[in-house]
């Protein structure tokens, strides 16, 4: 199988952030499948008091949304959420009502960006040893890792798997994220990149924060980061510790 893997995007429409429509949703992940993308799976937002979105609310405006785009050239379409780390996610984990990805061995987590949760290694480590695995979203758009690295050693000890945003690359987020990101690929941290894109005019940010990353780390470091990764995190078996 061969084509990038995105895991982490908001093109369901209406319900966060992300794209408002199908016509925007199309034209998003058109865009995304002339980059390369053969698989997308939408992360839309599981956040308190923002998006208050429940996993049979989403698994139906992505059925629904399937549905109406069906026949259209598309790459494969997946579900899973960007859960927002606090309490009431644990409480959703705990219950079995979050929303992992396909296949049920991973789960993407947003944290804070302001401070880092306490207990968040403890939460991590219960998610691995209940079979899911913890994907990191953009570790580089959090304020503790903007200058340094070492608060995110005992996440990965805990089994967390940083993502990288590939738009902090071309300075989407500011000068911090970005810079955080070049040192964070520096000392080897990601294992994968993903999008994030919440419309179409993402696109071709994406797609330059490919051309960047492929400048950093090479041609090859880069595609597995864009397909052979995402795909193994599927499978439940990062070659990543
Ligand atoms: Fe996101």
């Amino acid at each position: 199988m061969s084509g990038f893997v995105d895991l982490h995007a908001h093109w369901v429409p209406a319900v966060d952030d992300g794209v408002k429509t199908d016509a925007e949703a199309l034209e998003m992940l058109r865009g995304l499948a002339a980059l390369g993308y053969a698989r997308c799976v939408a992360t839309p937002h599981i956040r308190t008091a923002m998006f208050e979105n429940r996993r049979p609310g989403l698994e139906d405006a992505h059925a629904a949304f399937v549905g109406r785009v069906q026949g259209e050239a598309l790459p494969e379409l997946g579900l899973g959420a960007e859960h927002f780390f606090d309490d009431v996610f644990w409480g959703l984990f705990q219950r079995g009502e979050h929303l992992p990805y396909p296949g049920g061995k991973a789960a993407l987590v947003e944290l804070p960006p302001e401070r880092l949760p306490l207990r968040l290694e403890h939460v991590f480590f219960e998610m691995r040893v209940r079979g899911v695995r913890p994907i990191l979203a953009h570790p580089e758009r959090y304020r503790d890792f903007y200058d340094r690295s070492d608060a995110l050693e005992p996440l990965l000890d805990a089994g967390a798997v940083p993502q990288l945003d590939l738009m902090s690359l071309v300075g989407r987020y500011g000068r911090h994220p970005q810079r955080a990101a070049e040192r964070l690929l520096d000392e080897g941290f990601y294992y994968l990149a993903c999008s994030d894109a919440h419309r179409p005019a993402d696109v071709e940010l994406v797609g330059r924060g490919i051309e960047r990353l492929r400048e950093l780390v090479g041609r090859e470091e880069a595609d597995a980061m864009l397909g052979d990764h995402p795909r193994r995190v599927l499978a439940g078996d990062p070659d990543f510790e």
